[in-house]
């Protein structure tokens, strides 16, 4: 049987053999070549194991961005969600942010010498508020030197431990900093890099402008480029590195409540028909060992308000599942959201509203907060106190 596809993929083909090689970051070779995209709040240690089991291990997990400063100073929240589950062997990934270079310098050796990670990535991308208001995220690139600078201590504590970095098209179209901060992380020792194709003031909205993961691509020359943005079917991943040229894709919002997606990139990037998205029966078992993870990992309390946010996700375009959201978002046992969900009918295929229906963030856009005197001063490479937490995106 020929798996759901929304029209924009109708006429796209899965790959030939031997189209996609294999990612290499380091030691790491990542076949095919696709990316968990780190999302705060969500891929946590649960989430990614849930996203492993159904892509083989094939795939690259990264973490939610980990705040260097909270992670030095040995925060307990910042420590549970900086560690890995028993089944992650392989691949241990972590997003690191921060703005002071010795700061996550130092977060970095710890990570690369104590905690066995096998890779760092670095957010230079977050545009939230009070993340780019203080000079870190999304408004570093902003500071060539500041990132340069950067870049290179990670990389020198990381050792042996391969450093990205992941950033936007840069604050808005009349700044764009991507290329820049491209050749920067090539320059400085960085094993690839990664683009959200846009600016920093559209935040989620609109289309991801993939013309600007080619232009990269042309002119990052000796690492791996990674595209990202929009990737909500296994096809559009097909499509973004045949159009762009990019060494692999970086996969976001597209999984929320669909961690089969990894199970699909992985068949349509190594020539096979991906399976049809499961049933509704099937996606409340997955919906309820993701519970039963967060559970494990967190404790039932904690666990369970983690579960929330994504059961609206799960039965998303579902025929007659709205009624059951509001008791679910407020949900506290695993057996209150088992009995909740049991008489919810199993045979009922998934609907193809949900393949690309928006899960997270809305179409808004901003103007993004920078310090005062920032943008004057684009060359002088201040270095701004790392803030203690931040929860982004
Ligand atoms: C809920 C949420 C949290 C995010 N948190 C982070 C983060 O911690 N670090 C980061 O680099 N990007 C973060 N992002 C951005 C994603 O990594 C990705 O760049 C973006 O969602 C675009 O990809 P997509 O179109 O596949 O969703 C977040 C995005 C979402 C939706």
């Amino acid at each position: 049987m020929t798996a759901l596809r929304s029209e924009v993929n109708a006429d796209v083909p899965v790959a030939r053999p031997g189209e996609f090689a294999p990612l290499v970051i380091g030691d790491m070779v990542v076949d095919p070549p696709v990316v968990l995209a780190p999302m705060a709040g969500i891929t946590n240690a649960p989430f990614r194991s849930l996203c492993r089991r159904f892509s083989q291990d094939r795939c690259l997990y990264v973490s939610e961005m980990i705040t260097a400063r909270a992670f030095v100073e040995g925060h307990a929240r910042t420590l549970q969600l900086a560690s890995f589950g028993d089944d992650e062997k392989t691949r241990r990934s972590i997003q690191l942010y921060g703005t002071n270079p010795e700061t996550l310098a130092q977060a970095a050796r710890t990570l690369a010498e104590e905690w066995g990670v096998h890779h760092i990535d670095m957010n230079f991308g977050c545009p939230v508020r009070k993340v780019t208001a203080s000079g870190g995220g999304a408004a570093i690139p902003v500071k060539p030197g500041l990132l340069r600078r950067i870049v290179r201590s990670v990389v020198k504590s990381a050792g042996e431990v391969p450093v990205t970095i992941k950033f936007r098209k840069g604050i808005d179209a009349s700044l764009l900093t991507y290329l820049e901060a491209g050749r920067i992380g090539e320059g400085e020792g960085a094993r690839a890099v990664a683009l959200h194709a846009r600016t920093a003031a559209q935040l989620y909205s609109g289309q991801a402008d993939w013309s600007a993961i080619t232009t990269l691509k042309e002119t990052v020359k000796t690492i791996p480029v990674l595209g990202n943005g929009d990737i909500f079917e296994p096809w559009d991943a097909l499509r973004m590195l045949r159009e762009t040229g990019c060494d692999g894709v970086v996969v976001g919002r597209g999984c929320l409540g669909r961690p089969w997606l990894f199970g699909e990139l992985c068949a349509a990037l190594t020539g096979e028909e991906p399976q049809s998205p499961p049933d509704l029966g099937a996606v409340l078992d997955t919906m309820t060992t993701h519970a039963e993870l967060l559970c494990a990992f967190f404790g039932e309390k904690h666990g369970m308000q983690q579960l929330r946010k994504f059961t609206g996700w799960y039965l998303k375009g579902f025929p007659g599942t709205k009624k059951k959201l509001p008791a679910l978002h407020l949900v506290k046992t695993l057996d209150e959201m088992k009995a909740l969900i049991a008489d919810l009918p199993r045979d009922v295929p998934y609907p193809e509203v949900a393949l690309r229906a928006r899960r997270c963030k809305d179409g808004k856009t901003q103007e993004v907060s920078l310090p005062q005197g920032f943008l004057e001063a684009r060359d002088e490479d201040l270095v701004i106190d790392d803030p203690e937490h931040v929860d982004g995106g």
